[in-house]
């Protein structure tokens, strides 16, 4: 709630073993105490005040990502901050509680940037939320921990590595809170995760294993917060930007075992050309990398005693009163993902590094649209962003098996797709449909973006500005 001051710098820090790594962060004194990238806890309803100064060479900014807020508080690459300069947002939360998160989103240089490490997490609280909490008896810190994943290409002298203009940039390091090789004590009991990937482009498919075998685990939240009851699944795609609210139990876990979150593979379905699903040419910028699609292994769970003052209390089976989305007869806007001749991503044929910033169409406040997104066949996995609004998921069509396998409901939508979200996943050849409420309290014309979050393509100009008046 009070006001924050944030610098973005660079720093040293041991993040690897060995030599140190020159770090990317937002900077912050709280409480005497220096804090890289804090993690932001904030009610629904209270203010939130920070200021960005900028201490790097080069023009950057604080995106709120997931936030509902007004186009000059909403840091994107339309209001750089230049370097030395300062620039205070002031918000006030109205999102549910979820875990969002604030990131740099300078044009053109948002990959390097987030690769480098200028992204921390933001936890919202409300009171649904917190009576969940209680009757689960999941305190946050100690059975409710966030797990921020991120892959990094590091090269032997513990530097990050990033080149201009680059393709998807996939690392040949995790990092899971900033730790390599991470591991978690834990006790024999229920806790609950909150998965964010912040990864450049590499997507995840996260699972617990023990002993090999995918630990069956519930889904109970996405990028906008609770769903209305639980899923049982086994694992989940994670694409960068996206969130996953679970919850596992280790009580079957014997004690000394472990548990490995472990990225399985899949089908990365990066067909947009010939050169096949190892993609030659782009391994060759990550050396020691796992090729997209290629199983990863992310962190340790350590499995200890079980607590005997400990039983878990039982999942409900309701978790929060679930908005709805919009259901009036709304205009359908289409939009239409392709890829160039010259290997550049297209929205609707439009690429804004090469055609411009403006605004290409408005919306008006306090309508409901359905937007559809559809992803060619030749092409890769896309994990799409909207800033400034929560969105429901309508439809699923035509997907690859591995998605269609998901479905739960009519519609091919699987237990994610039940969720408020702001960034999906859109896999080639598939037309995924979205309801967007544009009610908000803001006056006059407030303009936002539509984007791939993958960053080497956002970076690319796969993205597109609208304006809400
Ligand atoms: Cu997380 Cu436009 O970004
Ligand atoms: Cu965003
Ligand atoms: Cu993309």
């Amino acid at each position: 709630g009070s006001a924050l001051r944030l610098v973005a710098k660079e720093g040293a820090f041991p993040l690897f073993g060995g030599p140190e790594t020159a770090l990317w962060h937002y900077n912050a004194r709280i409480d005497e105490t220096i804090v890289a990238n804090p993690l932001l806890a904030i009610g629904r309803g209270e203010p939130l005040d920070v200021t960005l100064e900028n201490a790097l060479a080069e023009p950057t900014t604080i995106h709120w990502h997931g936030l509902a807020v007004d186009e000059a508080n909403d840091g994107s690459g339309l209001h750089p901050v230049a370097p030395g300069k300062k620039r205070r947002y002031t918000l006030r939360v109205e999102n549910r509680a979820g875990l969002y998160w604030y990131h740099a989103h300078p044009h053109q240089l948002t990959g390097k940037q987030i690769q480098r490490g200028l992204a921390g997490l933001l936890l919202v609280d409300d009171e649904e939320e917190l009576t969940l909490r209680k009757r689960l008896r999941l305190p946050w810190g100690e059975r409710d921990i966030p797990l921020m994943i991120s892959d990094k290409q590091v090269n032997d002298r513990n530097e990050i590595v990033y080149k201009d203009n680059p393709d998807d940039w996939i690392g040949n390091r995790v990092l899971v809170n900033w730790t390599a090789g991470a591991y978690l004590d834990v006790k024999s009991t229920l806790y609950r995760f909150r998965l964010i990937n912040t990864s450049n482009a590499r997507v995840f498919r996260p699972a617990f294993l023990h002993r090999g075998r995918p630990l069956a685990f519930h889904l109970i939240g996405t990028d906008g917060g609770l769903l209305e009851k639980p899923w049982r699944v086994d694992d989940l795609f994670l694409a960068p930007a996206q969130r996953a609210d679970v919850l596992v139990s280790f009580a079957e876990v014997g004690e000394g075992e472990s548990v490995i979150l472990t990225s399985l593979d899949y089908v990365a379905m990066e067909n947009e050309d010939d050169s096949g699903p190892l993609q030659p040419h782009l391994m060759a910028d990550h050396p020691g990398a796992v090729p997209m699609g290629g199983r990863m292994e992310l962190m340790e769970f350590r499995i200890g005693a079980a607590d005997p003052k400990d039983s878990p209390a039982p999942l409900p089976p309701k978790l929060c009163n679930f908005p709805k989305p919009a259901v009036e007869v709304t205009p359908v806007r289409k939009f239409r993902l392709s890829l160039d001749a010259e290997g550049v991503w297209h929205i609707n044929d439009w690429n804004m590094h090469a055609s411009g910033h403006d605004a290409q169409f408005v919306v008006r406040r306090g309508t409901c649209e359905i937007w559809e997104i559809h992803n060619a066949m030749a092409s890769m996995p896309h994990p799409i962003h909207i800033h400034g609004f929560q969105f429901h998921v309508l439809s699923r069509t035509i997907s690859p098996p591995d998605i269609r396998a998901r479905a739960v409901v009519p519609g091919g939508l699987g237990p994610q797709d039940l969720g408020l979200l702001d960034t999906i996943l859109v896999w080639p050849g598939e037309t995924v449909r979205i309801a967007l409420d544009f009610s908000q309290p803001f006056k006059g014309r407030q303009r936002y973006m539509l984007h791939c979050h993958n960053l080497e393509h956002e970076d690319m100009g796969m993205m597109v500005t609208f304006a809400v008046t």
